[in-house]
């Protein structure tokens, strides 16, 4: 079975991690996949609204440790725009259309920063969100360091990405990071319900707001500043260090 299961009905593309016994950490294979999906759903003038959910119980641990691991070289050398990650990445960020997240248990990493990105956000009563990045050596991706600021201010996004703290539900709908907590269960109807709203707009009019509400090339210039750093980071002691505990965490 796929690690990304992709499904088009009624309008709306669903898109599922499916990796759920390695949390749904994002491989390289994923990444494209995710990539050329979002770019199926672009260009299709049928498709109105996505959703994006995760099997089991987690919604996504992040990057997937042993990849980063695997091509720390390649990473270093190649062009961003060569970079699975940075396909992925800059997909989400020119996707002009309505982007709906539905998650559930542990979000981590760019499992949680891919999610600064959708236009609405369905969380369940269990949802756990960490951005790990300077306790693993690294610094914030995706565009955080812009989105997360500009969606929760300054010292509270400072204080979740230094202090490592663990977002739960209840402070996530309170900082307006989600639109709605609903029970496990409820994730996906919920996510539908929304989808099923959007559909019956004018998808021009959909298109035009979401433009008028953000600046992907902006955007996108920081997501290419981060990287940058992010992959020198890669390779400081702090970040080699803690993958190295996590990958002998994981062989033992
Ligand atoms: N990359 C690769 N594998 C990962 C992973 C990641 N980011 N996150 C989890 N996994 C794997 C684990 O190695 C384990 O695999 P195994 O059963 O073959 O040993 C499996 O997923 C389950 O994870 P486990 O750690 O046992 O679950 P948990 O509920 O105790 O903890 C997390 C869940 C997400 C808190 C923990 O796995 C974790 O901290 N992962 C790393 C997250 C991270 O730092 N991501 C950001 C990278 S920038």
């Amino acid at each position: 079975m796929s690690e990304i299961i992709t499904e088009v009905d009624g309008g709306v593309m669903r898109l599922r991690l499916n990796r759920p016994g390695k949390k749904n950490a994002l491989t390289k294979a994923m990444y494209d996949a995710l990539t050329a999906a979002l770019l199926q759903a672009g260009a299709d003038t049928a498709i109105r609204a996505v959703i994006l959910s995760a099997e089991g119980g987690d919604f996504c641990a992040g990057n997937d440790i042993l990849d980063f691991a695997q091509n720390m070289a390649g990473l270093q050398d190649a062009d961003l725009d060569e970079i699975a990650v940075f396909q992925f990445l800059k997909a989400l960020t020119f996707f002009e259309k309505p982007l709906i997240a539905a998650v559930q248990g542990q979000a981590v990493g760019v499992g949680v920063t891919l999610l600064l990105h959708c236009d609405l956000i369905v969380a369940a009563e269990d949802i756990r969100l960490s951005l790990p990045f300077l306790k693993l050596g690294l610094v914030p991706e995706a565009g955080s360091t812009l989105l997360l600021p500009q969606r929760i201010g300054h010292a509270r996004a400072f204080a979740w990405m230094a202090l490592g703290e663990v977002i739960g539900a209840e402070a996530a709908k309170e900082m307006g990071l989600v639109n709605k907590v609903v029970s496990v269960g409820e994730v996906m109807p919920a996510a539908e319900a929304m989808a099923q709203a959007l559909v019956k707009l004018s998808p021009s009019s959909l298109r035009h707001t979401k433009a008028f509400m953000r600046d992907p090339e902006a955007l996108w210039q920081v997501i290419r500043a981060e990287g940058q750093v992010f992959r020198q980071q890669l390779m400081s002691p702090e970040a080699q260090a803690a993958f190295m505990a996590f990958m002998s965490r994981s062989a033992g």
